[in-house]
């Protein structure tokens, strides 16, 4: 299968994307058919080109686009805006990895639904069209008969939807929890150390896993956002992220709680979904947690995910150091997934 990639937002996530295509160029080839291309690429800054013979990601790769300034040899610049060319330039799949809005989803939602109703496959790590608007994207996928992936939405590429998808059948998702939000843990796990909340939120910054302003992870909107995700995919639920409870979160709620924390115990941010009768109810929380939790194990920078099953009770995922190369991967396991034939979650 040759597929023919369009690539809207080219941040850290595009650049990884690329390096990981061309390392894995052979791997693809061989082990699964797979030939892939780009035809296209577009950012707010940069603008977009189109190039429908296709270049390859390595000499994407070299061209050094968007940061050299110079367009790779071959492609023309494309007229038009982002939904202009999530709709027409000439691909078979979209890859969406704009900035997330974690208030609405938008743009990001009209991306997909317009690559979607040309006929395109979408794979996205953005979290706001799948916690937005799962169902009807999902829908309009199956209309149009083309996939809709999104893999590295949640803890970036661990596989929690290709693995239930593939080795969890005949299972109901009964709930889960989980320290889903990196920089609140990597804060919480430093200020364990000895570090104040201010020293730990700027470290989390210096490796780069913080934004200049983290309210957005130590509120508990980037866990509300993911546990929406995985509710609404494996649970069957359709949460909006304004629905997660998240009571007590915030820096000053995270100072008391370090304070007050009893001996032997790890202090962590959970996102937590329970079913109640036929509702899903989720929150975030900061929960004091006995060291023998498995999540009191996790040092600072490691994400979790325990699914409660009625097949395998318990099962959990644990990342280590995550960040663009490991979100990089799950968009390509996506892109192996479709070659595969395998088009839905
Ligand atoms: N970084 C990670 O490890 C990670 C993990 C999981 C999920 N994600 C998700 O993956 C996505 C990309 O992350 P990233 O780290 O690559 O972000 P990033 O480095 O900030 O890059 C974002 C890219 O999107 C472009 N963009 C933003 N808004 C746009 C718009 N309205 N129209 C066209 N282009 C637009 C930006 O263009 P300009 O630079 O020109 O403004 C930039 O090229 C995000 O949704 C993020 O939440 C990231």
């Amino acid at each position: 299968m040759r597929l023919r990639l369009a690539c809207l937002g080219f941040g850290n996530v595009g650049r990884a994307l690329v390096t990981m295509l061309a390392e894995k160029e052979r791997d693809l080839r061989e082990r699964y058919d797979l030939e892939v291309c780009y035809t296209g690429a577009f950012t707010r800054s940069a603008g977009g080109w189109s190039a429908p013979e296709g270049i390859t990601p390595a000499a994407l790769a070299a061209s050094g686009w968007p940061t050299s300034g110079a367009l790779p040899a071959g492609a023309q610049p494309f007229a038009g805006d982002a939904l202009a060319f999530a709709a027409t330039c000439p691909a078979d799949a979209l890859i969406e990895i704009t900035t997330l809005n974690p208030q609405s989803g938008l743009p990001a939602i009209d991306h997909v639904r317009a690559a979607l109703n040309a006929g395109r496959h979408v794979v996205t790590a953005n979290k706001g069209p799948i916690a937005y608007a799962y169902r009807e994207l999902r829908a309009l996928a199956a209309e149009h008969g083309v996939a809709l992936r999104f893999e590295s939405t949640v803890m970036d590429g661990t596989p929690i939807f290709s693995m239930s998808e593939a080795s969890l059948p005949a299972t109901r998702i009964e709930g889960f929890r989980g320290p889903m939000n990196g920089t609140s843990n990597y804060v919480l796990g430093r200020m364990a150390r000895g570090e104040s909340l201010e020293e730990a939120v700027a470290g989390a910054q210096k490796i780069g896993i913080a934004e200049a302003d983290p309210s957005n992870d130590l509120e508990g909107w980037d866990a509300a956002v993911k546990a929406t995700v995985v509710a609404n995919v494996l649970m069957g639920a359709d949460l909006r992220p304004g629905d997660v409870v998240r009571d007590g979160l915030g820096a000053e709620a995270m100072r008391q709680a370090h304070a007050a924390l009893p001996p032997g115990h790890a202090l962590k941010q959970l996102a937590v979904v329970e079913r109640d009768g036929d509702a899903v109810r989720a929150r975030v929380e900061l929960a004091a947690l006995p060291l023998s939790n498995v999540f009191a194990t996790l040092v600072p920078g490691e994400t979790a995910l325990l699914l409660h099953t009625d097949t395998m009770r318990d099962l959990t995922l644990i990342e280590g150091d995550g960040g663009p190369g490991q979100t990089a991967f799950g968009i390509v396991a996506d892109l192996v997934n479709i070659a595969r034939g395998r088009w839905t979650v």
